[in-house]
């Protein structure tokens, strides 16, 4: 990939992390660090640190970090060389030419995925889509809303698709990229989408990013979709937000499925939007949150799919969203009510949705008989736990009073039960506090569970030298010298990034965050924000023995895995570290 650590470097000279930061988040300085309230996750103190001398930012609540690329990858939902154009346009720096390749093949996929949508389209209106034309017909779909959606049809034929696509000019390779042939057992390729109506996905730019395509019958999948390409990421994009943008209520309405999407377009809820046949993630909450204050879940009237709303709410409540939740009375979902009810009969199902709390406390109630003392009593202990975490006794007042109705038990040992559970929280808070506070090791797991480290105290030690590099080049020297390398680290990651610091240094080149986050994917780079907003250590040169001493100790343990004899490899260590007297513990 594209661009050249000069480039990076410069550019990110003239985007200091406490201007960009401080555009969408205020600060204040503390130490020498700047603090804020983090962008990234709810918090009513500000653990969100910039530190304009390393270029870094690191929230020490949700772990979120890395260079001013991160920052905006995060805050902007962009890729990594989107944030970089972001930051061209933004200091006003023309992208340098040979880094265009990048965005050359983006854009050919780009103009591929649409002359697809293109030839699709064209053929649901052939008589080859007849089909698929009546089938959409069928299911109530009007003309004009087939051409607003660019819906199409895939024939019923192995390389319709390929053929019209090479013969533009468009080769095997890109086709394949983007999902829409598979290579068969021949040495060729054939078409994914057969038979199928074809359902574009339009990001908010307005660029076709991927494809849903549809069975007429029910056969399965009922639905094949395009895989994640340079285009497209499923968990960060929402079907018809390209639309919904437009409305400007500040309201979304979240629905499972493109059918319901569709049908609610059509009647005129034009901020319906569909999270793409997958749980809701928080990219997509995030991207919500930058059109809507308030979602409206809209999800299947079946079990599932309340479940899945449940779920979705809890993902959408900590990005600061208001949630209500939609129940749908004798039909299986929005389009089926649409179609049976009509248009105004679903705007007055909006207007009674329930908030969130109400649908909790519904479904809470809904776990117990009432009728008896002991269901009443469950009932009662469940609510008060829900209601317990409602930080305002506005609300806390409110909804206590109308579950103790609906819940056949009285306000005032909802209340005091209440009370009880909120004293348990803090409590709990507070000890778990002190627990992260008196064990730093917790603390210092990386926060991305697949980032583990298996054995701590050399993690450390790997951590300890990272640091050191990224503060004092020179020590790469040292390093090289000790016979202590990155094949002995402990952690892949750690490795990867040790290695990475390393060549740079061979090459001549400086390790600068710009360079760091075009090679690391942002989950590490988050870590290593934290690796290098830690405090600096007092005295580098026996900070870096201690590290190596502590690796090579490890290596030693490990030996005898590797066949060698770990009592001799022990002997060669120790008196190596009375040879330098090292501090360590
Ligand atoms: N979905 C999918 N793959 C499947 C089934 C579902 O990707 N095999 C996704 C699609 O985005 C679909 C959504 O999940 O729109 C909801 O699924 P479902 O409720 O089963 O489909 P509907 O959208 O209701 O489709 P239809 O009304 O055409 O049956
Ligand atoms: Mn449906």
């Amino acid at each position: 990939m594209a661009f050249s650590d000069a480039f990076l470097d410069e550019l990110a000279a003239r985007c200091d992390i406490y201007d960009i930061v401080s555009r969408y988040v205020t600060l204040k300085k503390s130490g020498s660090n700047w603090f804020g309230l983090c962008p990234f996750h709810t918090e009513k103190t500000g653990s969100f640190s910039v530190n304009t001398e390393k270029q870094i930012y690191h929230c020490f609540g949700c772990g979120a970090g890395g260079s001013v690329y991160n920052f905006i990858m995060q805050i902007e939902n962009l890729t990594f060389p989107e944030s970089v154009e972001f930051l061209a346009n933004l200091a006003g720096v023309a992208l340098p030419e040979q880094d265009t390749s990048y965005h050359d093949n983006r854009k050919r996929l780009q103009e591929l995925n649409r002359d697809a949508a293109r030839f699709f389209y064209n053929t649901l209106l052939s008589p080859e889509g007849r089909a698929g034309y009546d089938y959409l017909i069928r299911r109530g779909l009007q003309p004009g809303t087939i051409k607003r959606y660019g819906l199409g049809f895939a024939p019923d034929s192995w390389d319709s698709l390929m053929n019209a696509m090479t013969a533009k000019g468009y080769t095997k390779a890109e086709l394949r990229e983007l999902g829409l042939v598979k290579p068969n057992n021949h040495g060729g390729f054939y078409d994914q989408f057969r038979n199928r109506v074809m359902f574009p996905i339009i990001d908010i730019r307005g660029n076709v990013i991927a494809f849903g395509g549809r069975v007429m019958d029910d056969s399965k999948p009922k639905y094949l979709n395009s895989p994640e390409t340079k285009l497209f990421s499923k968990s960060r994009n929402l079907f018809s937000l390209n639309f919904a943008k437009k409305n400007t209520s500040r309201r979304l309405i979240l629905a499972e499925g493109y059918m319901d999407v569709i049908a609610l377009n059509q009647a005129g809820f034009r901020e319906a939007v569909a999270s793409l046949g997958t749980a809701l993630t928080q990219e997509q909450a995030k991207l919500i949150k930058r059109f809507a204050d308030e979602v409206i879940i809209s999800y299947d009237a079946d079990s599932a799919g309340q479940n899945a709303a449940a779920r979705a709410a809890d993902i959408l409540k900590p990005a600061d969203l208001k949630v209500r939740i939609l129940k749908i009375p004798g039909a299986k979902d929005p389009d089926e009510f649409i179609r049976e009810h009509g248009r105004e009969a679903f705007a007055a199902l909006l207007e009674r949705s329930e908030d969130h709390m109400e649908f909790t406390l519904d479904r809470i109630r809904a776990g117990f008989d009432l009728e008896t003392d002991e269901g009443r009593v469950g009932f009662l202990k469940e609510a008060a736990k829900t209601l317990a975490r409602l930080s305002s006794p506005v609300e806390r007042e409110i909804y206590a009073s109308r579950a103790a109705e609906s819940g056949n038990v009285s306000k005032e040992a909802l209340l005091s039960e209440i009370e009880r559970n909120r004293k348990a929280y803090a409590k709990r808070a507070r000890s778990e506090e002190t627990r992260r506070l008196l064990s730093p090791e917790k603390q210092a797991q990386p926060v991305n569970r697949s980032l583990h480290y298996a054995d701590m105290r050399t993690a450390r030690a790997e951590e300890g030298i990272i640091a050191l590099l990224s503060r004092e080049p020179s020590f790469a020297q040292t390093l090289l010298a000790s016979g202590v390398g990155p094949e002995d680290f402990t952690s892949p990651f750690l490795k990867k990034i040790c290695t990475f610091i390393l060549e740079q240094y061979r090459t001549g080149n400086s390790v600068s965050s710009g360079a760091l986050s075009q090679f690391l994917e942002p989950d590490e780079m988050s870590e290593l924000g934290r690796i290098l907003s830690a405090p600096d250590t007092g005295d580098a040169a026996s900070a870096g023995k201690d590290y190596i001493y502590i690796i090579k100790e490890s290596r030693a343990r490990h030996a005898d895995a590797d066949g060698e004899d770990p009592l001799l490899a022990m002997r060669d260590l120790h008196k190596e570290k009375k040879s330098y007297g090292g501090s360590f513990s």
